[in-house]
């Protein structure tokens, strides 16, 4: 199993691939996944997301919501509106998740991984030999959140081979949460007020639904 700390690594070719964005990509994905959504597209840019029509939008910029879009990156928010989003189809778009998406996307299959899908998403790859993890960090820099979902996640598995990333991850696994809650970009949404975001998003195994994205 390899862990590339950013998605701007050099990143190999594996069988499968487990990308990670606790704050908050792939915790909205797992949310979203639980409201039972039709479909759900992946976009880099906003000029893609408008032009997708009668579909429902969802993103951020600067941690923020986008003008014009239905709800923000939040899957608190996106919790509280849960009966308007079943059936429907969604188009998200994020500052370095949907990035870290669409690249490892063109490489294989992906399944978004959070802490609040943790166990549901390792019942689904324990069988596979040849796992690449990505965490997507921000803007190329490595986010202690992101490296804290893997080690938990790796810790699961039983005598593999694990490369430096992986090692990594297991070692800040050991971190009190309290301090990733502490994280630079958990720090940055503590100024926007997403407190409970932040809250929320650390919460272990409360979904079960896996999606394998293409
Ligand atoms: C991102 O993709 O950069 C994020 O998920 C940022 C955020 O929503 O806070």
């Amino acid at each position: 199993i390899n862990v590339y700390t950013t998605y701007l690594e050099n990143i190999e070719k594996h069988d499968i691939y487990v990308l990670i964005d606790t704050l908050r990509a792939t915790s909205t994905i797992s949310t979203l996944l639980h409201c039972k959504i039709k479909s759900l597209e992946i976009v880099e840019s906003l000029e893609k997301a408008f032009l997708k029509k009668n579909k429902i939008l969802i993103g951020e910029r600067n941690a923020q919501k986008i003008k014009g879009f239905d709800y923000s990156n939040s899957p608190v928010e996106i919790l509280k509106n849960k009966e308007k989003l079943n059936g429907k189809e969604i188009v998200l778009t994020t500052t370095n998740g949907a990035k870290a998406f669409n690249k490892i996307s063109s490489m294989g299959k992906v399944i978004p991984l959070s802490l609040l899908n943790l166990n549901s998403v390792y019942e689904y790859v324990k069988d596979y030999t040849d796992i690449g993890i990505v965490c997507s960090g921000s803007n190329g820099v490595s986010s202690l959140e992101d490296l804290y979902t893997a080690g938990l996640f790796l810790r699961n598995f039983k005598d593999v081979d694990l490369n430096d990333g992986a090692k990594i991850a297991l070692s800040i696994a050991n971190l009190s949460v309290e301090e990733i809650k502490n994280s630079d970009h958990a720090r940055t949404m503590k100024r926007l007020n997403l407190n409970e975001d932040i809250k929320f998003c650390f919460k272990l195994n409360v979904f079960n639904e896996v999606i394998i994205m293409e």
